[in-house]
């Protein structure tokens, strides 16, 4: 069965990157810049950090996701979204995840604090794995049908 891959920005303190690389699935980092030009082969979830940067537009979105997400065939193909952020941000917790997935029309599948912890990290694994399997189902009833 097709491992739906991850798609992850992380800056250089790591805490996402920490996450994605224990998900046991493909998990890109966005922060690179031939992942960040490149286009998904396929549905895909995207896993961003929430920066809250002050100026007046106060847009939380790394731009290296605001980036990978100009491409047509990438936000076609997205399937979900989940974050990572820091609770101590108040109204701005969560906000890019969230964000992306109103406007995008996507499911937020999963949130958690900063790196995760270990029960994050398997419930996570759990959501994605159903996921993979719903994917395949779908796929496979589309085959039936034509
Ligand atoms: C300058 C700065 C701004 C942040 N702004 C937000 C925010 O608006 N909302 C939020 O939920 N978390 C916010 N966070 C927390 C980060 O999203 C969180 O720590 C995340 O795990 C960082 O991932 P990374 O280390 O992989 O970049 C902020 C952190 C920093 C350092």
């Amino acid at each position: 069965m097709r491992l739906t891959p991850v798609y992850y920005y992380s800056s250089t303190s790591g805490l996402v990157r920490t996450f994605a690389e224990r998900l046991d699935r493909p998990a890109y980092n966005l922060a690179e810049r031939a992942h960040r030009l490149s286009e998904a082969d396929g549905p895909w979830v995207l896993l961003t950090p929430s920066y809250k940067t002050g100026n007046d537009a106060n847009d939380t979105v790394p731009e290296a996701v605001h980036r990978f997400l100009r491409s047509a065939v990438n936000r076609r193909t997205l399937v979900g979204v989940m974050g990572s952020g820091n609770r101590n941000f108040g109204r701005y917790y969560q906000k890019a995840a969230r964000e992306i997935a109103a406007r995008s029309g996507r499911p937020v599948l999963f949130e958690f604090e900063l790196a995760g912890t270990p029960w994050d990290v398997a419930e996570c694994r759990q959501i994605l794995a159903d996921l993979d399997d719903g994917l395949a189902r779908a796929a496979h009833a589309r085959l039936g049908a034509h």
